[in-house]
């Protein structure tokens, strides 16, 4: 794991470094470089900065120089351009932090020192540690000509000069890479291919992070679910030769007899539609469909490691969408959990399935207080959202507000589609309660209506990361989400967990 320390200008070893200064479009202040006393490096560098382009300014670029120290040697300074010095923001730093170490990689940097060349609030460290640390992330496991080489996350030193705050600051550090390991093990599972990730194989994962202490981990195989009338979970999987499974973790660390909150992640190992087969463009980011299950055990696994006082409930249902003659079908009515019958009228509508019966299934067992979920539910999502927007549609708008109001400051941007009664007006069946396409128009909206069916008066939001669980066309690209799964929405709600906004 990447080596994160805060120092003191006095404990700067500038050989053999990397010392990484920013640059103000508005502003050529560089006073901060005045404390390294062991060179007139601020005279050097300031002359070196006049001479280059305005451009080198401008927020995201960077350039590396070489400047003459006092005994002849070359020192590395890599300059980034931060844009405006009142327009940098968490956000901007985070993306910043992703962008020095992406360069100090390809440089093969060891040691970095990052100056303080923005205030050194907590906010702001947490987001430039953030930065450098996610965009490190490499997926190699099935790269069989890696070697021994080692991954440059596990080699490189960054140091974070502030001059104030290290004791809190310190504590940002830990905090924060307990938080990026969560979701590099996320991204980890979301990555791995199908024939190597089936449900049984989500489900060790997630055993993986029992503790008992903290995490007591139940796994409910197919007959277990078919005793529950979990019919919506097996009705989805019947098509595939991995049978399913409902993952239940608890996190209790708050007051005993407290209600929880409860996460529920849906973890489709692979969607082919079923008999309402997919065309193949694509088919392999199905892959992908199990990413709101990974988000939820990456959560849990982040709580298991910061022993917040909370109570928590992670519900995973895990299916294989896939069509056999074993597969359910378009026309079928299934029973579901809560007693609803569902009219399948297509088969690629499987997430709402298996949500629902883990939505009921939570709703009975544990009362909780509230409920969030995630799920890359619908396409319809990305057409209305476009792919660095997640949709969060619910019963509670306090909740839903929160969580808008959290993502803006993590940069999992989330934003809220209605749910007005006329959407669940489109879900009505001629046969049974419900079905489970609600027409071409306002898909990611009428998915939402389904669920609302399964969570009772529980206030409760739902997430559709569909176009940000993994990088795809029109993703606007992020210093800190290298190619591949993102672990949306890990970051949010940790937050939101440590701050008791849930
Ligand atoms: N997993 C897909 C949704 C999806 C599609 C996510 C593309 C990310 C990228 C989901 O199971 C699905 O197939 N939804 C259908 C619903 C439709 C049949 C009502 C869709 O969006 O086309
Ligand atoms: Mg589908
Ligand atoms: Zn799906």
């Amino acid at each position: 794991m990447v080596d994160i320390s805060i120092i003191n200008y006095d404990e700067i070893n500038l050989t053999d470094s990397l010392l990484v200064v920013g640059l103000y479009e508005d502003s050529d202040d560089l006073d901060y470089l005045n404390k390294i006393r062991s060179i007139d490096l601020q005279e050097k560098i300031s002359k070196l900065i006049t001479a280059t382009n305005k451009n080198t300014k401008k927020f995201g670029k960077s350039l590396l120089f070489l400047v003459k120290d006092d005994k002849n040697e070359y020192l590395k300074i890599l300059s980034v351009g931060l844009g405006k010095y009142g327009e940098l923001n968490p956000n901007k730093i985070r993306q910043i932090g992703g962008i020095i170490s992406l360069k100090a990689k390809e440089l093969s940097a060891q040691n970095i020192i990052i100056s303080n060349f923005y205030k050194n609030t907590i906010d702001n460290v947490e987001s430039i540690i953030e930065g450098l640390s996610l965009s490190l992330y490499e997926f190699n496991k099935y790269k069989s000509n890696t070697g021994d080489k080692p991954n440059y996350y596990d080699i490189c030193n960054i140091n974070i000069i502030s001059e104030d705050l290290h004791t809190e600051l310190e504590q940002i550090v830990k905090k924060t890479l307990i938080i990026t390991q969560s979701v590099f093990y996320a991204r980890d599972l979301a990555n791995s291919p199908p024939n190597y990730l089936n449900p049984a194989q989500m489900a060790t994962s997630a055993i993986s992070l029992e503790d008992s202490n903290k995490v007591k981990v139940k796994v409910l195989d197919k007959y277990q679910m078919e005793n529950l009338g979990l019919n919506g979970i097996i009705s989805v999987g019947k098509g595939s030769e991995s049978p399913p499974k409902l993952i239940i973790l608890e996190y209790n660390q708050g007051i005993s007899g407290e209600k929880p909150i409860l996460l529920v992640g849906k973890a489709v190992t692979f969607d082919t539609g079923g008999i309402s087969i997919k065309p193949s463009d694509k088919m392999d980011e199905m892959k992908f469909d199990k990413s709101g299950g990974c988000t939820v055990l990456g959560i849990i696994k982040a709580l298991s490691m910061l022993h917040f006082p909370i109570n928590v409930v992670g519900i995973v249902p895990s299916v294989e969408n896939m069509p056999s003659s074993s597969s359910y079908r378009p026309g079928d009515i299934i029973k579901m959990h809560n007693g609803k019958t569902v009219e399948v009228l297509n088969t690629d509508a499987e997430g709402r399935l298996i949500l629902a019966d883990a939505l009921s299934y939570g709703v009975e067992h544990y009362s909780p207080k509230c409920i969030i979920d995630f799920a890359t539910l619908t396409g319809a999502c990305i057409i209305a959202l476009g792919s660095n927007v997640a949709g969060i549609v619910g019963n509670d708008d306090e909740l839903i507000q929160k969580v808008v109001h959290s993502s803006m400051e993590s940069g999992e941007k989330i934003w809220q589609l209605p749910l007005f009664e006329e959407y669940l007006e489109l879900i009505k069946s001629n046969i049974a309660d419900i079905k489970n396409i609600g027409g071409r128009t306002g898909g990611a909206i009428t998915a939402a209506a389904f669920l609302s069916h399964f969570v009772n008066e529980v206030p409760w939001a739902h997430i559709d990361i569909a176009g940000t669980a993994w990088t795809q066309d029109g993703t606007i690209e992020k210093s800190y989400n290298p190619k591949g799964a993102t672990g949306f929405g890990i970051r949010t709600t940790v937050k939101m967990l440590e701050q008791n906004l849930l």
